[in-house]
This record gives structure tokens, sequence and C-alpha cells, in this order.
């Protein structure tokens, strides 16, 4: 088999040796020109002048477009509508395109947008969500998932609790920044190469941009040097620029951000603040949840609605919540328009009833990881808030088996028998389990397309519309399409994503990637399969099960016979027998509706299951903290290729590490940012990995749903496994005060629980 095998990454070799080529690295044709953007100083104003003049006179300077230059829509909004690529009347945020300077050298393009005088009257911008819920500001209306009485419910629960926190945004920090390429043809036909997770959005906004049918524009992927949700929506403007400047100057022209204009720019993940109420009984049981969480949208609309729509089907995470109501605020603020990031909403949603655990927990005096299983999930409660059924509940056996691998009894004693006798450092213990959606919850972006040709020496080419960008996503559609043929993996050639092989896609997100084009690269090979089947039935006079693809070759089985010829030969045969050797394929998921006013259906085809067991200890003294060991056990169904899971496993849980405790965005008084960098922003490094990060799949756990090989999505769960760390912080912290302090010891740790806040949560819970 050549799925549900570990196979090397297509690229593994050429990233570790250099060669893998990105945009930047493509060679470029004479007469290539430069881009580089000039951007709003402040973050909100009326725009009432904007003087190039010395842009335009700096030396090497070819041209520099601003709105007026614009043939079509000033408009790169991905599903709203006036999010200008260029701001016109007024500024929205510090960081905001105004013009774009196009240039014969990097450096000139780079030196020239720094001459532009910028004159805006200041007004004061809303930095905050409070603001933005004081003065109803916001992107889109409030939304609620509901269920029961929530009320009467916590009216009469015997106890309740309520509680704030916050969690902060998140720097995508992509190694590869945004970039595009983008070469005009004739008749105003262009190509736009793209660091783009959406290469269709591409098209689209190019061709809004310019005013010109989508049939104009191609968008080409070959690879992303990381996306992590950054490059959804964003990267469409950049390529739109890019396009623009391409379009006015009829030269092949390059944008690439550096990471200071990349990180004021373009959005983040969206920082939250969340507050609730709890009702429970006295063994813990959760009856009611009344909770809202408040994004910090950005001065625009992005893909705000998705990632509301994730974190509240996502607040009710692993429990059965009898009376439940979660309400959405999208927040307009004056600062980057906050985008898709690895798990979209869903981390934000989450730690919600975590928080709420924890804190029951300490309240009641009872052990917190038997309080998580109470809640669980289970028989005859398995219907979630928004009315979706949760089939093939793995969490029990997850549970039992972290707990076991983890070896979480005995650990928790010897870590209170440590924290007895360190005044200093205290260790800390926390678990977390996940259950989390797969599926876009837009029922409509759930379809793909493929496009195979084999090739009269058996060589086959394979595109689809997902692309690659360091997930593995084009090894592990290969892989489908060689078990289709029973050939060597080393004979299909992934191709380029394309827009114009395969149109109309969906982005590469929501971790659907290997799902869909898994799927409708399998029916393209298929049906290429059963034509050559028919052929060489009819060609040896055998029937059509007799015709036996295998290790490379096809074997006529039929009685009395046993000719075999290679893959290949049957290939140039069926040529010469005039048989078509392409075809496209087409998939789209099942069985998902989804009711956006009600906040009601099945959005998710189905729930991929996770745990995490965290220790960390923390320094009393400076608040700084290390993660010792996790232990991790993720649902991947029947994985299509382990060995890149696993990757993906480990990565996703150190960027969520890096979420939970270093990465902090910082922005000054007036609204600017000034964590532009790795000096300021810290995302983890080699030493931040658990010393001891023991990490499994979860074995025979084929998907009960029938996804491409029984496989299922890996890409942003085990994000969340994090959480785990987040919980053990707050264990640790709450043994800085004398053991038994019952109903004392509960913590607010907002997120990122950087060395300051750890440090003060400790002297608020000493006082
Ligand atoms: N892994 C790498 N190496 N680089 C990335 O940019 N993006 C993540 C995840 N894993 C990402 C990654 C995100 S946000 C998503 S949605 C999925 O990959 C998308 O790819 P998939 O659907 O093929 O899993
Ligand atoms: Mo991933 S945040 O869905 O690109």
């Amino acid at each position: 088999m050549t799925v549900l095998r570990p196979h090397r990454h297509d690229s593994a070799l050429k990233h570790t040796r250099g060669q893998a080529l990105y945009i930047d690295d493509m060679l470029e044709p004479p007469g290539t020109l430069y881009a580089a953007l000039v951007l709003s100083p402040v973050a909100a104003g009326r725009l009432r002048r904007l003087d190039l003049g010395a842009v335009a006179a700096a030396p090497d300077v070819v041209a520099v477009l601003g709105p007026a230059d614009i043939p079509g829509r000033n408009d790169v909004a991905p599903v709203g509508q006036n999010e200008p690529l260029f701001a016109t009347d007024h500024v929205s945020y510090a960081g905001q395109p105004l013009a774009l300077v196009i240039a014969r050298t990097l450096d000139a393009a780079r030196l020239a947008a720094e001459r532009a005088v910028v004159d805006i009257e200041p007004v004061e911008p809303i930095l905050e969500i409070e603001t933005a819920l004081a003065r109803k500001e916001y992107v889109q209306a409030p939304s609620t998932v509901q269920r029961g009485d929530v009320d009467a419910a916590l009216k009469s629960a015997p106890h309740r609790l309520s509680a704030e926190f916050r969690v902060g945004g998140q720097e995508h920090f992509y190694l590869e920044g945004q970039i595009a390429f983008a070469l005009p043809g004739e008749d105003g036909d262009i190509v736009v190469h793209s660091s783009t997770q959406h290469p269709t959005e591409v098209q689209h906004i190019c061709a809004r941009l310019l005013g010109c049918d989508f049939n104009r524009v191609t968008a080409v992927v070959r690879r992303l040097g990381g996306g992590f949700g950054g490059k959804e929506s964003n990267a469409s403007w950049v390529a739109g620029a890019t396009a623009l400047a391409a379009h006015r100057t009829g030269r092949p022209v390059k944008l690439r951000l550096p990471r200071e204009a990349d990180m004021i720019a373009t959005g983040k993940r969206h920082p939250f603040l969340c507050r609730y109420t709890v009702g429970f009984d006295s063994e813990g049981r959760v009856l009611a949840l009344d909770a809202m969480l408040a994004a910090d949208a950005g001065w625009s609309l992005d893909l705000t609605p998705g990632v509301v729509a994730r974190a509240l089907t996502h607040t009710d995470n692993a429990y059965w919540i009898p009376h439940f109501r979660a309400v959405g605020y999208a927040c307009r603020t004056n600062k980057q328009s906050n985008t898709a990031f690895r798990g979209f909403g869903g981390p934000q949603g989450v730690v919600v009833m975590e928080d709420a655990i924890d804190r029951i927990a300490r309240h009641l005096g009872r052990d917190p990881d038997q309080l998580r299983t109470l809640n669980f999930y289970g028989e005859g409660r398995d219907e979630t808030p928004y009315g979706q059924k949760v089939e093939e509940n793995h969490l029990p056996r997850i549970w039992a088996e972290l707990r076991r691998d983890a070896e979480i009894d005995r650990r928790r004693s010897e870590i209170a028998a440590f924290n007895r006798t360190s005044p200093v450092l205290k260790r800390g213990l926390g678990l977390f389990p996940l259950k989390f959606g797969i599926s876009f919850n837009m029922p409509h972006m759930n379809q793909a397309g493929a496009l195979v040709h084999v090739y009269t020496d058996g060589s086959i080419r394979l595109n689809h519309g997902g692309t690659e960008m360091g997930q593995g996503l084009l090894v592990k559609v290969a892989q489908v399409v060689a078990e289709v043929f029973k050939v060597d993996l080393g004979r299909i050639r992934p191709s380029a994503t394309s827009t114009a092989e395969v149109p109309n896609t969906s982005p590469t997100a929501a971790s659907t990637g290997s799902d869909l084009n898994g799927w409708a690269a399998y029916e393209a090979a298929n049906t290429i399969k059963q034509r050559m089947v028919a052929f060489a039935a009819e060609q040896f006079g055998a029937k059509l099960d007799e015709i036996e693809f295998a290790d490379g070759n096809v074997r006529i089985a039929k009685p009395g016979s046993n000719q075999v010829l290679s893959f290949g030969e049957l290939a140039r045969l069926c040529h010469f027998g005039r048989v078509s050797l392409s075809s496209t394929g087409y998939y789209r998921t099942p069985k998902i509706h989804w009711d956006p006013a009600a906040m009601r259906g099945r959005p998710f085809f189905y729930y991929s299951f996770g745990a995490a067991a965290a220790e960390v200890a923390i320094d009393t003294l400076t608040g700084e903290s290390r993660v010792l060991r996790a232990d991790l056990v993720q649902d991947c169904g029947a994985s299509l290729n382990p060995a890149i899971d696993l990757g993906q496993i480990e990565g996703a849980f150190v960027q969520g590490q890096g979420w939970f405790t270093c990465e902090e965005l910082w922005w000054d008084a007036k609204g600017l940012l000034r964590t532009v960098g790795p000096s300021t922003y810290k995302i983890p490094g080699s030493r931040d990995v658990p010393a001891i990060f023991n990490v499994k799949m979860l074995d025979n756990a084929p998907a009960a749903e029938a996804t491409i090989f029984r496989s299922k999505a890996v890409g942003e769960p085990p994000l969340m496994l994090a959480t785990a760390v987040w919980n053990a912080l707050k264990d640790a912290i709450a043994a800085t005060i004398p053991e038994g302090s019952v109903g004392k010891t509960a913590v607010r740790l907002d997120v990122p629980a950087t060395p300051e806040r750890v440090l003060a949560a400790i002297a608020k819970l000493r006082t």
C-alpha cells in the first residue's frame, strides 16, 4: 500500500538543501521591476494629503500607484465589501497601505517609499475590545449559539461562578513573508505567482482590481514557506497590488514585504475577551453556561464571520452542557484586520470551558481531570448546542490511554511532593481533551477538483486545488493516486496549483486539504483506471475483474493466461486504442448543512479528537516557565501518512505553546504595533520544545465516515492540545499557596501567560 504508510515530504530534501524554489527564487525575466508599499503611520484619521512627488522623483522609480490608478474596484475584501487596497479618504489602522512604489531595484523601491509625505488628521483610535463593545462598534451583528433555558438553569443551579479572561492574538510568522510575482501577457492576460492558500481568491481579487474577467488572470502556487492561515486572505491583496503594478507598467513586477511591513500591514489571530457564568451541582456537573466571546476583529470584516462561528461552535468543546448560550461579538478596532490562524477561532472557543472546569474544581476542592470526564459528551447526552450529534466519540478511550501512558496519578503525587519541598520552583500538571469539527463552517466551501494525466510512458501528472505550505498535502494526495493505479509513488508528479488547471477552488484551510483534494484526485485517477481496465479487457479478451493492477504492472488474470504488462505499456496501448488518459475529478463533502441565522445544523462532516497532558515548572521569583514534558494522543483516523501527521501534531502543539506562553503582540497608546520582528515578538525556539515529548496517534481508529481511506484531518486540531500547558501553569501557580486552600486557588491567567502574567497571578493569589 502507498497510503497509510510513512513517506517523506516530497520536498524534504530540497527544503533542507535550499533547493526548493520559492517565489523569490524564481528566475526573473529581463525588465523585472520591484515594488514597495507606503503604509499609514497613524491608526485612525482623515487622510488630508498624500504627497508622492518626492517618491516619484527618487532614483530608479518607474511608477507610483494609488487608488486612482485602479482600473476596476478598489476593494480586496474576501467575503464582505469596502476593504480598499489603498486607503482613500480615511485610514483605519497604522500599517494600512496607501500607495505602491515600483522601481528598478528592490532597494530603490523601498527607499523611495520612505519619502512619502503623509498628512493625516488623527482621530481617537479604538484600541480595546471593551471600547468597541461599549460603543457597539461591530464588523458584523452579534451571533448566538444556544440551547435550553440558560437563565432558569443558572438560577436554580446549586453553585454559580463568573469569570473573565482574555487571550491574545498571534502573528503567523511564516518563514517566507507575503510575496507575489506578476507577469503580464498579451491582451491584458496576467499570470500571478502568489504565496497564497487561496489561488482562486487571488484570481478574483486581481480581476476585481483590474476590472477584467476571471479568465484573464491565472494564479499559480508551487509552494508556500508557511501560511498557517495568514495567507488565506492576506495573500490576495498582496497579489492584487502586484498584478496592478504589472498591469500599469506592462512589466513583470515582484512585491515581497519585509518582515516589519508584513507584521504591521497584515492580520493576525483574533484576540478575544471572554466572560462567562457557569452553573453546576456539588459533584461538579455543569448544568448551564452563559458565555460571551468578544473578538477583536480589527478594522474590517475579513474572515471574522467564520472565526466567530467556529469559536461559538467550539465553546462546548468536549463537554455536554444542557443549557448553553454563547454570544459572539466581532469588535471593530483600529488595528490590523484579524484573520485565519490555525484553529480559526477554535482555540479561543475551547479555552472557555477549560477555565470554567478549573474554577469549578478549585471551588469544590475536586480533581479537575475527574470533572472533565464527568462532563464529557456521552450516551444520551451527545448533541452539541448547535444541533450536531457527537458521533464516534473517541474521548473516553483517548483519555484512558493518555492517563495511563503519561502516568498521571503517579506524577500528580510526585509533583505534590516536589512542591512541598521546593520554595521557589513549583510544578504543575494540566490535562486537556479536544473535540474539533472538520469541514468549513460554510457548506459551499466543502468541494474540490483535481486533474490527472497519464502519459504514454506511464508517468502521471497530478494537479488539484490544494496548496502546499509545508503540511505535506502534495505527498498525501500523490499517495492516493499511486494507490489507485498501484504504481510507485515516484511515478506521480504533483504540479503547481493553478487556477488554469482546476478552477473555482476553496482555500487550503480548515484542515480539509487532504480530505477534499484526496477524494477529488481519487475520482480523477479512478475514472482513468476504469477506462484502462475496460480497454484491456476488450484487447485481451478478459473480464473486467480479470484486469489486475499491482506493483506498477497490469496482469491479465484470465483462465489459462497470465500475461503481465507494465502500467506504461498499457497506457501506450490505450493511447493507440484512442482511450483518453486524462480526467478531472470532483468531490463535495456529504451530509453537511448549516443555518447561519439560527446557528444550527450539521456543520462538520466529523469530529477529530485528541488529548494532552503537560507538565510545567515555574520560577516564582521571575515568573518564567518551562514545559518539562508533554504527552499527546491525537486521532488521525487511519493516517494517510503517519510521518507527515506526526510532524503536524508536533509542530501544531509547539505553535500552540507559543500562543499560550510567549508570543505577545504589543501596540502602543497610539495603536502602533511595536512587536514587529523576532527580537521583540518571541516565537518558541527549539529549546522550548518539551524535553520529554511523547506524541502518538490513536491506533485502530479508522474514521467512521467515508473519508479518503478512512483518514482524518490533522492540520489544526493539535494546536489546541497546548491548552494543557495553560492548565498546567494554573496548577503550578495554585501550588504557590498552602495546600488545602479549597475555594481560594482559582487564578485568572490571561494568554499569553508571559513571565509578567505568571508573576502577577502568583502575587494576586498570595494576597
Ligand atoms: N503546516 C505547515 N508546515 N505550514 C503551514 O502553513 N498551516 C496549518 C496546517 N499545517 C500549516 C501547516 C493550517 S492553518 C491549516 S488549515 C492546514 O495545515 C492546511 O492544510 P491541510 O488542510 O492540508 O491540512
Ligand atoms: Mo488554516 S487557519 O484554516 O488556514
